[in-house]
């Protein structure tokens, strides 16, 4: 029985995606192994979406090309965005890799390693407009055995003019209502106890007479005991009626991740969002007026093309007005063939990027340590998760608004709700004490 290792980078839906993948091989008879050194194909699923994402590959790839100068039958194959953004372009220039698949090209994995067996490599990086795995069901790679990412949809529409992921992850396709309640209903009789719904966009799933959030509810009325989170959602298809069905259910949990990207309208615009700054605070204010405790989190890029100060500085007063509990920020990165590169001028310097950057996280910070403060002495239903990284007494888990809470318990209530109270915390994390 061959074995194969694979590793994953970027966001949740890669890593849902490689769930899937050693679903597939699985079946076609080949085992999964946690060390590559054993293993005798080695996947690495793989991101696009900054450049710097992807020289990280490049660099591991040269380690995998050290390791096939001792074992030359092992074969190695570059699966996801990056491999679907380069297509057979990069059999050329690394010729470690025997073979490369794009996001729905799964399918053709085990012939792509059958040939490569024999000395043929090739690239399968043809997009679908239908492929949604919906029959595949996925192996949960996290070990706790308490949440579990659902992919509800592939592919973005959107086109924000920054972006490459509508390249890579090719056209919007919503997966059946039906298939992703059997697959959540099957988590929760295994022991799960949180899904997270996945999608590029989760507010434009459609499928048949089920939107988002009939679908959200759906999911929310299988138990009580399962909490439900999506990722991530659209400022301009964030509807009302999404607050209204969050409101309704104790189970769906009060947190939202709103990327605004950008607090200048100008900046909006060229970024092909489709929303002004006042449209995003007035979807923040729908929000906060329903769900008073939810918490909100975004994704800010600086120095997309033509950002001057002021542009910079509006963003800058955007989120000293919202105070998100956290953000992801980003440097701008140029991407080969999307809307920006072929239309704009990357004419923000490097060295401006990193000091808006830099003054960015600087501000989000103490944002971030202020929301945590907040909750000193509070007490919250957790979710526990699991032991901490930095010692197996600690444990962790989750309250509604998705933040981490440390404390000390036995390991066996690692997947039982309990209340715990914080009685200190860091900008990142809160620590806390679990009441009886
Ligand atoms: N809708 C997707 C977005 C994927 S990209 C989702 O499910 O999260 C994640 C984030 O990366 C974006 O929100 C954006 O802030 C950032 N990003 C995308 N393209 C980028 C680029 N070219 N340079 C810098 N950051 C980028
Ligand atoms: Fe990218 Fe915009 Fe879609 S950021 S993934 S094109 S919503």
């Amino acid at each position: 029985m061959k074995t194969f290792y694979i590793e994953t980078y970027g966001c949740q839906m890669n890593v849902s995606d490689s769930e899937l993948v050693v679903s597939l091989l699985k079946d076609k008879g080949y085992k999964h192994t946690d060390n590559y050194k054993n293993s005798d194909i080695i996947l690495v699923n793989t991101c696009a979406v900054r450049a710097k994402a992807e020289l990280r590959v490049k660099g591991k790839l040269t380690l995998y090309k050290n390791l096939k100068k001792s074992k030359p039958d092992l074969t190695v194959g570059l699966l996801g965005c990056m491999a679907q953004r380069t297509k057979d372009k990069l059999l050329e220039q690394e010729p470690v890799l025997d073979f490369i698949v794009g996001p729905d090209a799964y399918r053709d994995l085990h012939n792509l390693i059958e040939k490569a067996e024999i000395g043929q490599r090739a690239a399968n990086v043809i997009l679908s407009k239908e492929e949604t795995y919906e029959d595949i069901a996925p192996v949960r790679l996290d070990k706790n055995g308490v949440s579990a990412f659902v992919s509800i949809s592939r592919g973005c529409d959107n086109m924000c003019s920054f972006c490459i992921v509508p390249f890579t992850r090719g056209r919007e396709r919503s997966r059946s209502d039906k298939s992703i309640i059997e697959e959540v209903k099957d988590a929760f009789a295994k022991g799960y106890r949180e899904v997270t719904l996945l999608g590029q966009n989760v507010d434009k799933y459609y499928f048949e007479e089920t939107n988002f959030a009939q679908l959200l509810q759906k999911v929310a009325n299988i138990d009580e005991k399962l909490r439900v989170r999506f990722s991530t959602s659209y400022p301009q298809d964030f509807s009302n009626e999404l607050i209204q069905i969050m409101a309704s259910y104790k189970n769906i949990c009060k947190s939202i991740h709103l990327p605004v990207q950008s607090g200048s309208t100008r900046i909006l615009e060229k970024m092909r969002r489709g929303y002004s700054r006042e449209w995003y605070l007035d979807r923040i204010k729908a929000i906060k007026e329903t769900l008073p405790t939810c918490s909100i989190s975004t994704d800010i890029i600086a120095g997309f093309c033509s950002e001057t100060d002021e542009d910079h500085k509006e963003t800058l007063s955007l989120l000293e007005l919202l105070k998100f509990d956290s953000a992801f920020m980003f440097k701008y990165s140029e991407r080969p063939n999307n809307y920006a590169q072929r239309n704009y001028i990357d004419d923000v310097t490097e060295e401006t990027k990193s000091r808006r950057l830099s003054e960015i996280i600087e501000l989000q910070s103490k944002l971030s340590y202020q929301s945590n403060e907040k909750d000193m002495g509070k007490t919250f239903e957790i979710l526990v998760e699991g032991t901490s990284k930095r010692s197996e007494k600690r444990l962790f888990g989750r309250n509604t608004q998705n933040k981490v809470i440390i404390f000390d318990c036995d390991k066996k209530i690692i997947g039982k709700y309990v209340n715990v109270k914080v009685t200190s915390f860091t900008q990142a994390t809160l620590l806390g004490e679990i009441c009886s």
